[in-house]
C-alpha cells in the first residue's frame, strides 16, 4: 500500500503546478556575494593567431562578419565572454567589406594588427591603426573596410549580454554594402579629440562619446607622462577612455580603461562588482584569480568575472599594457559598486 501524502508535499505540488515556487525552496540564491556562473578565463595568442590565419581561408565575410565570439566556459553556450559583456576577435582581409547594419548593443573595435582599414561610423570613415579604440555606439550605422594590402584584426568588445537580459535587442542590416560617407574622415577626433576642450557649437550631447576614435599615440603619451606617478595600488597607472563632454564613460554600458604594469611592478589583490574583460596590448605578467595563475603575454585576452579576487602582476622585461573593457558605469548609475581588499 502507497504512504498516504503528506499534506506539506501535496502543498508544493499544487503551487508548482500553478507556476509558484516557496521563498524557502530558493533561499540559497539570495547569496551572501556574487557567484556568478562565468569563470575567469584565458584565451591565449597562440590558439587566437593560429584561428586568425585559419579564418582567412575557411570562412568568407559575407553578410555577417568574420567575428570569433569567445564564450565563456562556465556559460553554458551562451553568446557571452561574461554575464553582461561579449568579446571577438574580428579578421578583415585586403579589399573585404564587412556590410553597413546597426544594432542596440554598443559596441568598441581595439585595433590588434593591421594598420588603415577603416570602421565607418554613422558617415564618419574612421582610419584604425594597432592600440587604437574606436567606438561604434548603440543603434549608429557601421561597416568595416580594408582598402589595404595586409590582414586586419581587431578585439570586438559589445554589452551584447546585458541587452539581451534586458529584451532591447535591435538589429537593422544595411541595404547597401557601405554606408554613405556624409562627414570628414576622422572627422569627430578633429572636433572632439582635444582631451577638455569641446567645441561650443555642436548642440548635440549623446549619452555614448561624440569621440569615435582615440587613437593609441594620444594614449600612449598619457600612459608615459604618467609613468612616474605611484599610481593604483591596484590597477597601476590605470586610465579610463572618457566622454570629452561629460568626463563620464564612453558608453552607458561600457567603461573602457588602460593600465600600465610597469616592470616588476606587483599590484594588490581586489575583488569588485561587475565584470571585464582584458586585452593584453604588450608586455608579459601574472594574474592571480581566485586562486588560480593566469600567465599572459600580448595578444592574450581574459575573462574577469564580478567579485573575482584578482591581482595582476608584470613579469617580462618591458612594461605590461593591458586594454580592458567592463559594464562598471551600468553597476555604479544602479548603485552596486562595492569593493574588497584582502
Ligand atoms: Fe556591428
Amino acid at each position: 500500500m502507497n504512504a498516504p501524502i503528506k499534506a506539506e508535499d501535496q502543498f508544493h505540488q499544487l503551487i508548482h503546478q500553478n507556476h509558484m515556487w516557496g521563498l524557502w525552496e530558493i533561499a540559497s540564491q539570495m547569496t551572501p556575494h556574487p557567484r556568478p556562473e562565468a569563470i575567469a578565463y584565458q584565451w591565449k595568442w597562440s590558439i587566437l593567431k593560429e584561428v586568425v590565419k585559419q579564418s582567412a581561408t575557411a570562412v568568407p565575410v559575407g553578410d555577417e562578419r568574420r567575428a570569433m565570439q569567445l564564450f565563456n566556459p562556465g556559460l553554458n553556450g551562451q553568446w557571452a565572454t561574461t554575464n553582461t559583456l561579449i568579446a571577438a576577435v574580428q579578421v578583415l582581409l585586403p579589399g573585404e567589406v564587412a556590410r553597413a547594419h546597426r544594432h542596440s548593443p554598443a559596441a568598441i573595435r581595439f585595433i590588434i594588427q593591421g594598420s588603415g582599414a577603416y570602421t565607418a561610423v554613422e558617415g564618419e570613415k574612421v582610419i584604425m591603426h594597432p592600440g587604437d579604440l574606436v567606438l561604434t555606439p548603440s543603434w549608429q550605422w557601421h561597416d568595416h573596410g580594408n582598402e589595404t594590402s595586409e590582414t586586419v584584426v581587431w578585439m570586438d568588445g559589445l554589452d551584447v549580454p546585458l541587452t539581451k537580459a534586458l529584451n532591447a535587442i535591435f538589429f537593422e542590416m544595411g541595404k547597401e554594402l557601405r554606408a554613405q560617407n556624409t562627414k570628414p574622415v576622422n572627422g569627430s577626433q578633429a572636433l572632439y579629440g582635444h582631451g577638455r576642450l569641446s567645441p561650443t557649437w555642436t548642440k548635440e550631447r549623446p549619452q555614448f562619446s561624440p569621440l569615435m576614435l582615440y587613437s593609441w599615440d594620444q594614449t600612449l603619451s598619457a600612459l608615459h607622462a604618467l609613468r612616474a606617478r605611484e599610481g593604483s595600488p591596484y590597477e597601476g597607472i590605470a586610465l579610463e577612455y572618457t566622454h570629452p563632454q561629460t568626463g563620464g564613460p564612453v558608453m552607458p554600458t561600457i567603461s573602457c580603461r588602460v593600465q600600465m604594469i610597469r616592470k616588476g611592478e606587483k599590484l594588490k589583490a581586489r575583488r569588485v562588482t561587475g565584470s571585464s574583460v582584458f586585452h593584453v596590448v604588450q608586455g608579459r605578467g601574472r594574474s592571480m584569480i581566485d586562486g588560480k595563475a593566469f600567465d599572459w603575454e600580448k595578444g592574450d585576452i581574459i575573462a574577469l568575472p564580478s567579485w573575482a579576487l584578482h591581482a595582476h602582476a608584470n613579469s617580462g622585461t618591458e612594461d605590461a599594457i593591458l586594454f580592458s573593457i567592463s559594464d562598471r558605469p551600468v553597476i555604479e548609475s544602479l548603485g552596486f559598486y562595492r569593493e574588497q581588499t584582502e
